[in-house]
């Protein structure tokens, strides 16, 4: 079995290893997030019999125990199983369960890291998640499940890029807290929709008003929410930037 990691979405972001793999499999079994491109690829190249396990919001909980119980019903027939999964298994992507369940099950499996969104899409949008000239930390979140547990205070206090992944849904709410525990209402974001896909899109302000800037554009999950000073970055380098494709 190999857990792959199919990057955020454009198909020449993949991994040679992933490909080398995606042509090779007997199954795939791929997640939603993978992407179009992503989709067609693998349709494209591999003769393998593909599996959509596609997962749908709201119903996580039920949906990944019988992506676990597939994993190991096909981990157990055959022998090349790739278990692709969006962006890097193991940035927000449950890869963590899924091996955990293999060693439970006993089969064995390889590990193959893909590039993360968390990351790739603020690139493509020509933003730096660390610089030298702003905040020495990176922290990722998410904007969904796990916030409550989130220590929000400590979080805005502390001198970091913030980058929120699953974050679409509750950004006036997260945007509040934050600026409630400390952060400044001026602080740059950028919102990054489908990301180094051809239907990316990149939408900015200020902390205090990303929410409403976000609502009026019908900014649509997924996305990449980066608060930072290095969001700056990207107003000085948009017009040479060949990534950001303008819709
Ligand atoms: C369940 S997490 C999986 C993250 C994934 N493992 C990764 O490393 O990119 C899903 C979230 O990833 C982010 N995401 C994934 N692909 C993206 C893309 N192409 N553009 C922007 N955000 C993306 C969004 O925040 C989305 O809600």
């Amino acid at each position: 079995m190999f857990i792959v990691g199919s990057g955020p979405g454009d198909p020449e972001l993949l991994t040679l290893k992933a490909l080398k793999l995606i042509r090779e499999a007997e199954v795939i079994l791929y997640d939603e997030l993978i992407g179009d491109e992503i989709k067609e690829l693998i349709k494209k190249e591999s003769k393998a019999l593909l599996v959509d396990v596609g997962k749908r919001a709201g119903k996580h909980r039920k949906k990944q125990d019988e992506i676990n119980r597939l994993l190991v019903e096909y981990g157990k027939k055959y022998e090349k199983v790739v278990r692709l999964k969006g962006g890097d298994p193991f940035v927000f992507g449950r890869g963590g369960e899924e091996i955990e369940v293999l060693a439970e099950n006993e089969i064995e499996f390889e590990v193959v890291p893909g590039i993360t969104s968390a990351i790739a899409a603020p690139a493509y949008a020509g933003i730096p998640v660390t610089h030298r000239k702003f905040d020495p930390a990176l922290v990722f979140i998410t904007g969904k499940q796990e916030r409550e547990r989130l220590k929000w205070e400590a979080l805005a206090k502390l001198n970091a890029t913030i980058v929120i992944l699953m974050g679409v849904s509750n950004l006036r709410e997260n945007a509040e807290r934050l600026i409630k525990h400390g952060k400044h209402p001026d602080t740059p974001v950028a919102v990054i929709e489908s990301g180094t896909t051809e239907r990316q899109r990149v939408i900015t302000g200020k902390l205090s008003e990303i929410a409403d800037i976000a609502e009026r554009e019908n900014v649509k999950a997924p996305a990449i929410i980066v608060v930072g000073k290095v969001v700056e970055i990207h107003h000085f380098v948009r017009d040479y930037l060949r990534n950001l494709r303008i819709p």
